[in-house]
């Protein structure tokens, strides 16, 4: 299968939701402010009451209550905002009504502990890059998402392949579309108009150590974390990734994030907390 004609067919090309595809255009022409930020999301009823119930949880412990979307960017930050309103349209495509014995309820909360996983790792370090790594949790399997609604008969074959050759899912998706999930996911941040950053994410977060090159500080560390909290939110059971199958994470990465495999325990027992935190918000009506 041709990972362009995937792209382009007409009527499978899966358009962003419109307020994410704001978002990242006012990004890209550098016209993103606070006040626009704002703005935007307060047009969505739907999406500005879902931030206020994230930003009001347990995950964020804030000590008062936000009551507004504006609120919310002053005391959580521009980016966390930004990001929590583009976590929330990715959520959109993972369709729980979807025919299917794929666990697609599971893969989203694989997504979520992802997320939760690299936001705590990065953060060990840098306190300024926990947002994007949040959100390149989020998205990191959403060229998975994107075949299960578009061509779910052969991602079912895939998933069967795995099981009957006990072969990994990158292996099985190379064998019956020609590509990875990774790699299409990459494709379809780009036609989104996605920073590179999150675009090198996606298509790199089964590259363990991932290839840092062309990449700079930040987005390597923030990568190595979203590499990471994938292994660990499978390790931890949070959620349940279409491919249980995990990696060993070479001791250089862990050193990059200042953690080492003593840090474990504890490092464990927080995610598997804030996960519990964050699932309870995103669940609630
Ligand atoms: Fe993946
Ligand atoms: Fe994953």
């Amino acid at each position: 299968m041709n990972i362009r004609k995937i792209l382009e067919k007409t009527g499978d090309m899966p358009t962003l939701p419109s307020v994410a595809a704001r978002i990242n255009s006012e990004i890209l022409k550098e016209s993103l402010t606070a006040r626009r930020l704002g703005a935007i999301i307060s047009e969505d009823a739907a999406l500005t009451a879902k931030i206020l119930r994230l930003a009001n949880s347990a995950f964020y412990g804030l000590s008062s209550q936000v009551v507004s979307v504006e609120k919310a960017i002053i005391i959580l930050g521009f980016n966390a905002v930004k990001n929590l309103a583009l976590s929330i349209s990715i959520y959109l495509f993972f369709r729980k009504g979807i025919k299917t014995n794929i666990d697609v309820q599971g893969l989203w909360n694989h997504c979520l502990g992802c997320a939760v996983a690299a936001k705590i790792l990065v953060e060990k370090t840098d306190k300024r890059l926990g947002d994007d790594a949040f959100l390149f949790g989020i998205i990191h399997d959403i060229g998975k998402i994107i075949l299960i609604n578009n061509h779910l008969t052969e991602m079912e074959k895939v998933l069967g392949i795995m099981k009957e050759q006990k072969i990994s899912q990158n292996a099985a998706e190379n064998e019956v579309f020609g590509f990875t999930h990774q790699k299409l996911g990459g494709l379809l941040l780009k036609e989104w108009k996605f920073p590179e950053n999150i675009i090198a994410g996606v298509r790199l977060h089964h590259d363990l150590p991932p290839n840092p090159k062309k990449l700079d500080h930040d987005a390597a560390q923030t990568i190595r974390a979203l590499c990471i909290g994938n292994q660990m939110a499978k390790a931890l059971t949070l959620g349940k990734s279409t491919d249980p199958g995990r990696m060993a994470i070479p001791p250089q990465m862990w050193k990059f994030l200042g953690a080492g495999k003593d840090d474990l325990p504890a490092l464990s027992a927080r995610i598997k907390e804030e996960y519990g935190n964050i699932l309870t918000a995103w669940a609630a009506k």
